[in-house]
């Protein structure tokens, strides 16, 4: 899919079709993250892959809003590790996975934030250790649903200079 028709038709999926994704695919929505701008290269991010269904419906309810987790058929958890701008790196990161899983025809939706109440449950939960710290869920699968929130148009957003 060309990058700008990514980028315009991209949007958040919460309903998934049962069907598995091949860890090929993972790996490619993995790797467009991996390539994300970064404060000072510093790249201070960790991805945690899980497929297991209990696990899944386990982190779904300590997910806040994030109930679908349990139907989509992967959950990426992205952590973050201390850095300059480690919260910015790894908006980057989640950014550019949500752009791959939608031109790789997937569908994904970003989860939660650090300061989330469940951030500290989850990376226990997962025996990832400190200083990792959550970032967010992305939840990802072969889309169900089609969306088409509206977008504030560009002309209340922009001042050209004068
Ligand atoms: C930092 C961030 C956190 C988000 N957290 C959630 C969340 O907890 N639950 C949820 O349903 N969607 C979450 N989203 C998805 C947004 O709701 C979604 O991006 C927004 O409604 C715009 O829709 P679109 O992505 O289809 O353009 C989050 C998105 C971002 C960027």
């Amino acid at each position: 899919m060309e990058l700008f028709e990514a980028i315009r038709t991209r949007r958040s999926i919460r309903k998934y079709r049962g069907d598995p994704v091949p860890r090929a695919l993972v790996e490619q929505v993995l790797e467009a993250g991996r390539w994300a701008a970064t404060g000072g290269n510093r790249q201070p991010w960790q991805f945690c892959v899980v497929t297991n269904a209990a696990r899944r419906a386990e982190l779904s309810v300590m997910g806040g809003s994030g109930r679908w987790i349990a139907q989509a058929p992967v959950c990426i958890i992205i952590f973050m590790s201390e850095a300059i701008t480690p919260v910015q790196d790894c908006a980057a990161v989640a950014q550019n996975m949500l752009l791959a899983a939608h031109a790789l025809g997937l569908g994904a939706c970003w989860v939660g934030n650090p300061n989330v109440s469940f951030a500290e449950r989850v990376r226990q939960y997962l025996g990832v250790r400190e200083p990792l710290r959550f970032f967010a869920f992305m939840s990802l699968g072969y889309p169900d649903e089609t969306r088409q929130p509206a977008k504030k148009p560009l002309g209340e957003m922009v001042t050209w200079e004068s």
